[in-house]
């Protein structure tokens, strides 16, 4: 459905916060935070500060070169994508569109910043050469599996159900974000997959214009942001969407305590976004609790936890069968004896040569007692990592 740009958002009766602000392209004053940005955003994006983004978003056009009215049995219209913005004249075309905002896109990340583009069969498969030419970094293809996809009302092909979207990071050396427990947390403890079912945009969450029509033919649902933003940023970040439309994006954002820049080229769409998102709360930062990663928790040795008297000199650890048996010396090293050897170094080295293993991790390997149960070691170098971001968010 072709957007009236003489229609406007209803008015909100809830108490708005701060507006974000539309601004022409004069960014001299480094990279802008939590605003719209008009125009078109290849020309913005080369104008943006380089290395300034964590994460993009974003959901282009994606060519569906659809050719008629599609109506369905009772002879209604369908709803079909069929707006100005998503005509190209040929495939090659697509493709220079593709590879110049794809090209202005990566400039913007930071290097160990990461891209997710969304698409369909029209277009996924071109987004993905362009991205690996370009030295992008592909990670996952996660298919977003609509709960309650359009039918297929000629007949003619499959219901088609999903879409992709592509998660790259900038290059094969990027450390990008992944928030692996935040991801199992929101997943009842079981590890994300790649598959992830979700409702299309319907009912309140679908912005309307003033004739109660769809503001926009292809607003994604809030609950597919959440979960790419959940899984690839953390709070402070900043999240560019060059493809804003109703600014799904900078709402969830905004939400998550996320900053974010949207652009745009279509001033219906961003007065959409700028109401929409102007009503948006964030989530209290304490609410957040967010998870740290792995790699970024502070180091701490075998021999801190002697040190500070978690663990005596001269206690026994045992394997979690209980079978295997290791004394703690005072250094930190663990002395274990067998029938034929004896074996003293850190509690990986003598974990591992027990098991005849190329490594060990002894922090999940070796056991001590607490009353009658026994627990990994890994639980005392919790406690000090605990007592550590204490004492580090109190300074
Ligand atoms: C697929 S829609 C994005 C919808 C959005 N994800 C949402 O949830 O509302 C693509 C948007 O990109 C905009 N657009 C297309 N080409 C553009 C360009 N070259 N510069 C700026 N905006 C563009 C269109 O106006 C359209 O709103």
């Amino acid at each position: 459905m072709p957007v009236n740009k003489s229609n406007e958002p209803k008015k909100s009766t809830k108490k708005s916060t701060k507006k974000p602000t539309i601004l022409s392209t004069d960014l001299s004053i480094g990279v802008p935070k939590n605003l719209i940005l008009k125009g078109d955003s290849i020309q913005t994006m080369k104008s943006l500060p380089k290395g300034s983004i964590d994460m993009i978003f974003a959901d282009p056009p994606y060519n569906m070169q659809l050719k008629g009215d599609l109506h369905r049995p009772d002879n209604s219209k369908v709803d079909a994508v069929d707006d100005h913005w998503d005509q190209f004249s040929s495939f090659e075309q697509y493709d220079k569109f593709t590879r110049e905002w794809l090209s202005a896109a990566r400039d913007l990340l930071t290097d160990d910043g990461s891209i997710w583009v969304i698409g369909s069969y029209h277009n996924i498969y071109r987004v993905g050469a362009i991205l690996q030419e370009l030295g992008y970094w592909i990670l996952n293809d996660i298919v977003w599996r609509k709960s309650n996809p359009m039918p297929n009302f000629r007949g003619r092909r499959f219901t088609n159900a999903h879409e992709t979207m592509i998660w790259a990071a900038k290059s094969e050396k990027s450390k990008y974000r992944f928030n692996y427990d935040t991801m199992k947390t929101l997943n009842d403890d079981i590890q994300m997959r790649s598959d992830w079912t979700i409702p299309i945009c319907s009912g309140g969450e679908r912005l309307k214009d003033e004739n109660g029509e769809k503001g926009h033919t292809t607003q994604k649902p809030e609950a597919l942001l959440y979960r790419v933003l959940m899984a690839s940023t953390q709070a402070g970040d900043t999240v560019l969407d060059p493809f804003f439309g109703t600014g799904t994006t900078g709402a969830v954002a905004k939400k998550l305590g996320r900053n974010w820049i949207g652009l745009e080229r279509e001033d219906n769409y961003i007065k959409l976004a700028t109401e929409r998102i102007a009503k948006v709360e964030q989530i209290e930062e304490s609410e957040l609790l967010t998870q740290t990663l792995k790699r970024e928790e502070p180091r701490v040795p075998f021999g801190w936890l002697i040190e500070r008297g978690l663990i005596k000199a001269g206690t026994v650890l045992t394997d979690s069968q209980n079978k295997i048996e290791a004394k703690v010396g005072a250094d930190g090293s663990v002395i274990a004896k067998t029938e034929i050897n004896q074996y003293r170094g850190s509690i990986h080295k003598v974990g591992a040569a027990l098991q005849d293993a190329p490594s060990c991790n002894g922090w999940t390997y070796w056991h001590y007692k607490d009353g009658k149960n026994s627990f990994p070691i890994d639980r005392l170098r919790q406690r000090v990592r605990d007592e550590m971001n204490t004492q580090t968010s109190i300074q």
